[in-house]
């Protein structure tokens, strides 16, 4: 009998593979809410008859054991042992060649408040199995390198009746699913509902038939046309791209109001959050359509990156996730703007991932240990693995990366693969060696890059002379950062605003590293890291003079963005320094919005100032402490100038991108609302609110009553509003959402924490409900100043918060927690107030281990 007990920490390098084979589970659920009967039947062989080995199943403490027996005999008892997560069944106990485990167990799927397993959400059953879920469903060999076809019987008085794979029998009561794809555990899934479905169908490539159904509440249908429109373009476009067609003969989605994440990829039975399924003109803006849009996308793609190419193991996280997020956003791009993709991506990487990679919860793409996996759903294991697949693309070419996707295809279908597996099909297809490339797997940390130009004029014209160096901080565990392959875009735009050198990569492999450029007449204006060529920081001795020309002529729309974020952003640091600055921002801003022939969409991108968190982000890199509240009127300042300068500007352009004629959710209409909203939101400064008060009475759509209303609310002036969208949408659980997070958002910072616990205490604050629950408290740490109150009280309410969701639902209270890891940043005052927070959180009786391991990294 084994004496291990479970291990604290899991470690990449101690990967063995499982001693047994399972070829079949068959699954009999009797779905009772508080007494659910699961019955299990694995097919099982031992991997080296030779060697025998204990029988170790994963299996959560609410698992009731009921039966079991192996070859239909029960075990002698002194063969089987419960610990604390596992079931252990001795080797002695076992056959030496293929047997049958029969397990049933009782579950109590009512008072599941994890929202992990099997549990309840408005009376219907649901499951979440990814990653380590399907343990409190049954004992099982819970790990993704296991696989096995699956059948399904589900006994219940609801409705419908879901499971993975093809309906195989349906009687009063009763279904049967087939999914003959052999697949791990965590892809498992389980509906049973009074729900209603709208369908469609879709002929793949080679003529077969899918079924297409949305399931919902009875009620939502009318909101589920565009995820299913969504859908469709996703089966489309990935046949088309990447030549993957779908493999069974329905895809079935359901939306459910409880759900810890955005979205799950189980096969043929996707589970999303409402929140990404559900629309309509009057209720969702126009960013809740795109993210639909893309995360639909999101979890049709994993049926092939992710479902049949699995990972090994849960360190290889980002070989399905990386690879899916890229391909999501590729699909976006074509379906929308590519250049306003771009930029908003870089925008998100920048917020949520470059915040993480530079404080204490830094950690690689691939990491090599973890405590709770559920930790590791990140913006690095996700953002930063689709970026380093992009720079991979840029590497070896289009033709190479096409080539080298197709023998991943090829090679891997039906596999758990690793990350190795996915460079070494690279290698194969490209000839390159990518011993270097590796390192963006496996090291921690944003890479700085600083850009020297050297510029000598010489008989053949001129020379201009780059010039890199890169440096990575010491990480936690990882001091020493080897020089990384990175590939830099670089273009020249001659004097007169003509581009002299278009778009060139440059392969930086060295820690410093020049590259000339010859034969050039007159000395040109650099345009670097075109399209965000690598997730680095780029710093170059610049002046505002070049940055201006640079918005004004650069070609790639990406970099002619970033120099105006860049003028924007040493404008606002300066001024929170309390220094002058901003002039020259607000000249070239003027012009760039007064240009017509620009994409609506991309002059709101450039008009949009820097939020908060990202100018202290900036003030820190540069070795300052960030105040937030200087920080704040510092924004405040530049804007209320940007307003009153181009006062006239921004009256026409709010008059004219007026959408006329119903509302689509298109690229061109909301492209046209963003540029309205930015200009509204500076109009606001200087109008007394008179603008968002009528575009919130007036508007008929939520994009702009949600823009009007937090223009409102930053003025003081919300309350009506506010009163009337209540009145309006009290039984609309998204909608509510909303009007929960914009108000400790847009709020004065001195005010929102009053505010936010005036919130906390009303009875349809159903804090239960992770939506809700991230829409206040996430809303309330998004204003700045006032999480990051010099009092402590900011830090005060989300931690009392932390501590009262984590014994209800720990992954949503870990996640919640990484809202402190910017704490090192700020003065000795906030930094002891806010460590007293995570102190308080870690001293809580029964702590989870999901937030235990969060905050003692943060502690660290
Ligand atoms: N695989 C899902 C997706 O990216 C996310 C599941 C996350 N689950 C979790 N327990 N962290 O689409
Ligand atoms: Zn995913």
């Amino acid at each position: 009998m084994t004496q291990e007990t479970r291990q604290i920490v899991q470690y990449l390098a101690d990967y063995r593979p499982y001693p047994f084979l399972l070829s079949e589970t068959r699954l009999d659920f009797t779905l009772i809410p508080d007494a659910t009967r699961v019955k299990a039947v694995l097919s099982l062989a031992p991997r080296d008859p030779d060697t025998p080995e204990d029988l170790v199943l994963d299996g959560g403490a609410g698992l009731k054991l009921i039966a079991l027996t192996v070859n239909g005999q029960k075990p002698d008892p002194a063969h089987v042992s419960r610990e604390e997560e596992r079931l252990v069944i001795a080797a002695a106990a076992l056959p030496r060649s293929a047997f049958t485990l029969e397990t049933e167990v009782q579950i109590d799927p009512a008072a599941n408040t994890t929202f992990e397993g099997l549990y309840m959400s408005g009376g219907m059953f649901c499951t979440q199995c990814e990653a380590e879920g399907f343990r409190h469903i049954t004992f099982y060999p819970d790990r993704p390198d296991v696989m096995a076809t699956f059948r399904v019987t589900i006994r219940s008085d609801r409705k419908v009746l879901l499971s993975n794979g093809n309906p195989v029998g349906q009687a009063q009561g009763m279904a049967e699913w087939h999914d003959p794809w052999p697949k791990p555990s965590y892809l498992f899934a389980l509906v049973a509902g009074d729900l209603v479905s709208i369908s469609d169908s879709f002929t793949t490539m080679s003529g077969r038939k899918v079924d297409l159904n949305i399931w919902v509440r009875p009620g939502d249908q009318d909101r589920a046309d565009y995820a299913m429109e969504s859908l469709i373009r996703s089966m489309k476009w990935d046949e088309e791209v990447y030549g993957r067609e779908y493999d069974l003969d329905v895809f079935n989605i359901v939306a459910v109001d409880d759900f810890n994440m955005g979205a799950m990829e189980n096969k043929g039975l996707n589970i999303f959050n409402s929140k990404l399924v559900l629309a309509s003109p009057e209720t969702a803006t126009d960013t809740d359509y795109e993210r639909i849009e893309g995360v639909i996308a999101h979890e049709y793609f994993h049926n092939w990156t992710g479902n049949r190419i699995t990972c090994r193991d849960w360190f290889q996280l980002c070989l399905k996730e990386g690879l899916t997020v890229f391909r999501d956003q590729q699909f976006t791009s074509d379906m929308r703007s590519a250049p306003v993709k771009r930029i908003e991506d870089v925008q998100a990487l920048r917020a949520r991932q470059f915040r993480e990679d530079a404080g204490p919860l830094a950690h690689p793409p691939r990491p090599d240990h973890y405590e709770e996996i559920n930790n590791f759903y990140t913006a690095t294991v996700y953002e930063k693995g689709a970026e380093v697949i992009g720079m991979l693309k840029r590497l070896v070419g289009d033709a190479g990366y096409a080539k080298a996707l197709d023998l991943y295809f090829d090679r891997h279908d039906g596999d758990a693969a690793t990350i190795e597996d996915w460079l070494q099909v690279f290698e194969d297809a490209t000839g390159r060696d990518l011993a270097q490339f590796k390192r963006w797997y496996v090291d921690a940390g944003t890479p700085h890059l600083d850009m020297v130009e050297q510029w000598s004029a010489d008989d053949a014209g001129g020379r201009l002379t780059l010039t890199f160096t890169q440096e990575t901080a010491p990480t936690p565990g990882q001091p020493d950062k080897p020089a990384r392959v990175i590939p830099i875009a670089v273009g020249l735009i001659g004097p007169n605003g003509d581009e002299v050198l278009p778009t060139r990569i440059l392969e930086m492999t060295q820690p410093q590293q020049s590259f000339d450029f010859e034969g050039l007449g007159a000395r040109p204006v650099v345009s670097a890291l075109r399209d965000f060529s690598a997730p680095v920081i780029l710093t170059r001795r610049i002046d505002d003079a070049t940055r201006a020309f640079l918005l004004a002529h650069d070609t790639d729309p990406f970099a002619r963005w970033e120099a105006g974020r860049e003028l924007a952003m040493t404008a606002l640091v300066s001024l929170s320094q309390g220094q002058p600055g901003g002039d020259d921002y607000v000249t070239a801003i003027g012009e760039l919005i007064a240009d017509d022939s620009a994409d609506p969409a991309f002059r709101a991108l450039c008009l949009n100032l820097p939020g908060d968190e990202e100018i202290a982000t900036r003030v820190f890199s540069l070795g300052l402490t960030p105040d937030p509240d200087a920080i704040h009127a510092a924004r405040q300042d530049l804007a209320r100038r940007i307003a009153q300068t181009h006062q006239d500007l921004l009256a026409r352009i709010y008059d004219r991108m007026q959408v006329t004629g119903p509302y689509a959710p298109d690229a061109e209409g909301s492209a046209r609302r963003a540029l309205r909203i930015a200009a509204l939101g500076l109009l606001n400064r200087i109008d007394g609110g008179q603008r968002a008060q009528v575009l919130f009475g007036t508007a008929g759509n939520m994009t702009e009553r949600m823009a009007a209303l937090a223009c409102l609310i930053r003025l003081g002036l919300g309350d009506d509003a506010l009163a009337i969208l209540h009145q309006e949408f009290q039984d609309n659980r998204l909608v509510m959402d909303k009007w929960f997070s914009v108000q400790p958002m847009a709020a004065p910072p001195d005010s929102a924490v009053a505010i936010a616990r005036d919130l906390a205490a009303r009875p349809d604050f159903e804090w239960k409900n992770p939506n809700r629950f991230r829409a206040l408290i996430g809303g309330f740490a998004a204003n700045h100043a006032a999480f990051h109150a010099k009092d402590g009280a900011g830090y005060d309410f989300v931690a009392d918060w932390i501590m009262r969701m984590d014994p209800v639902n720990p992954q949503i209270a870990a996640r919640m927690s990484s809202l402190f890891e910017t704490w090192p940043r700020y003065d000795a005052a906030r930094r002891e107030k806010a460590l007293a927070a995570l102190e308080r959180i870690a001293a809580l009786d029964g702590l989870s281990r999901n937030t235990r391991e969060m905050v003692s990294r943060m502690i660290a």
